[in-house]
């Protein structure tokens, strides 16, 4: 532990980094999706809810664990609780950072297909669901799959071997920024579609009729999921960060982020599937095939595609660094000597487990578990059950294991919070995030 700590060179560079894991898949590819399939308005307003008064708050709890221990996230709830269990929340971290990615990773592949193919051909001329058979074609086809999920991990790891300053922090400097202003072209094209507001309704005008129990695990666990919490990793990133540097102010930045890129997310893909007369509900492949459609009916639409994807694969990869981090993290313990072999040996390992999820599309699937085909099992695995459960230890631990005035002068460090508004967040944290996620869980289970 005497290496000297990595360290992010600026706040603005922590600030991307950390957007930069919350924003990616999540926001863009899931969430529509899952709205799609779960009642659209009322999914996102439930959504919204728990990001702001759940993800929040638990956001800036993990910043402040991270912070105030200096270390990646295992050694980090050892040092609060030495001689206890607790430091399982770390181990279950990793082990849900390293499902995660096995499977973010397929999702990547398909990126790097899609932008290849936008760069050779354009959109070729096609139109309206003619891309709906393209994307079919093209991820059942289980050589390419397997191939671009391969490309996919190791660009992942090329970056993680470097290191947080040099690789991460360069990196989302430049991507956040471009990533936001297409995505305004787009939704500006889509909006303005014939048709297109039954599509904004669908998305903004919650139909409470159709919300289920599990509506309300989905939306908790797409909150979770789309600011990579309850994995600490929010621990180990900023356990990178200078004490000099606000962290309510950072935890708010990046939920507010999150939530403009996912209302921009909405926008962009909803009134095209109504105007192009689309199924919402067409499950993890929706952005894939809507978005070429829109593409399709804007000026050089090609060349704009050629841009999204491109975005869209640095949005992915920022995401993904994070994950392969976590669990490079807990390996080396920032021992720099360790990281080049850590991030080959365990970012080949987790392509090795994707496998099966790049195949979900095609020669597997018929493999179902209960119901459900591979990929689909475990995204259900870490979005509702891994990252919940993760989320409720960690909202558990910090007020029982690190005292209330500790925690307020770590949070109270460089920013001028006042008791009033540290007390709510407490409260938010002690009771509040617990006792919901709790009665999401039994409420699936049919217990209540
Ligand atoms: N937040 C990332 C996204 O939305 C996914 C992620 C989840 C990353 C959990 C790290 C941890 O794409």
């Amino acid at each position: 532990m005497s290496q000297k700590q990595d360290q992010w060179t600026s706040k603005l560079g922590f600030i991307l980094a950390a957007a930069g894991s919350a924003i990616g898949l999540g926001a863009i590819w899931k969430l529509p999706y899952v709205a799609g399939t779960s009642g659209g308005g009322a999914f996102f307003l439930i959504f919204l809810l728990f990001t702001i008064f759940l993800g929040l708050p638990l956001l800036l709890t993990e910043f402040t664990i991270g912070r105030k221990t200096q270390h990646e996230a295992i050694t980090a709830y050892r040092m609060l609780a030495p001689g206890t269990f607790w430091h399982w929340i770390g181990k279950l971290g990793v082990a849900t950072s390293f499902i995660l990615l096995s499977f973010y990773s397929v999702v990547g592949g398909w990126i790097v297909i899609y932008l290849t193919r936008a760069i050779t051909e354009g959109l070729a001329g096609r139109e309206g669901t003619e891309f709906e058979q393209l994307f079919g074609q093209t991820i059942s086809n289980p050589f390419l799959a397997v191939f671009a999920h391969l490309i996919f991990m190791v660009l992942t790891i090329l970056v993680v071997r470097g290191g947080v300053q040099k690789g991460i922090e360069r990196f989302s400097k430049i991507m956040m920024p471009a990533l936001f202003i297409l995505f305004l072209i787009i939704v500006i094209r889509s909006v303005t579609l014939p048709g297109a507001m039954e599509g904004v309704e669908f998305f903004l005008m919650p139909d409470f009729s159709s919300v289920t129990g599990e509506t309300i695990l989905f939306a908790l666990g797409q909150a979770f999921f789309s600011l990579s919490l309850g994995v600490s990793i929010m621990v180990t990133y900023s356990s990178y960060l200078k004490s000099s540097e606000s962290l309510p102010r950072s935890a708010v930045s990046i939920v507010g982020l999150t939530i403009f890129i996912s209302i921009l997310a909405g926008l962009a893909i909803f009134p095209a599937v109504f105007s192009f007369g689309l199924e919402p509900a067409e499950g993890p492949p929706l952005i894939f095939i809507v978005l070429p459609t829109v593409f399709s009916a804007i000026p050089f639409g090609s060349v704009f595609f050629v841009a999204f994807m491109a975005l869209l694969l640095f949005a992915t990869l920022t995401s993904a660094f994070s994950l392969l981090e976590m669990v490079v993290a807990s390996v080396t313990k920032n021992d720099p000597t360790k990281r080049n072999k850590a991030a080959w040996t365990i970012g080949l390992l987790i392509f090795v487990m994707g496998i099966p999820s790049a195949l979900s599309y095609g020669v597997m699937g018929d493999v179902l578990i209960f119901g459900n085909n591979f990929f689909d099992a475990l995204d259900f695995l870490v979005s509702n059950i891994m990252l919940p459960l993760g989320a409720l230890l960690i909202a558990i631990f910090a007020p029982l294991k690190i005292k209330k005035d500790e925690l307020y002068e770590e949070i109270q460090k460089s920013s001028s919070i006042k008791r009033g508004l540290f007390n709510t967040w407490y409260i938010l944290v002690k009771y509040v995030t617990p006792v919901a996620i709790i009665i999401a869980f039994l409420n699936v289970l049919g217990i209540i």
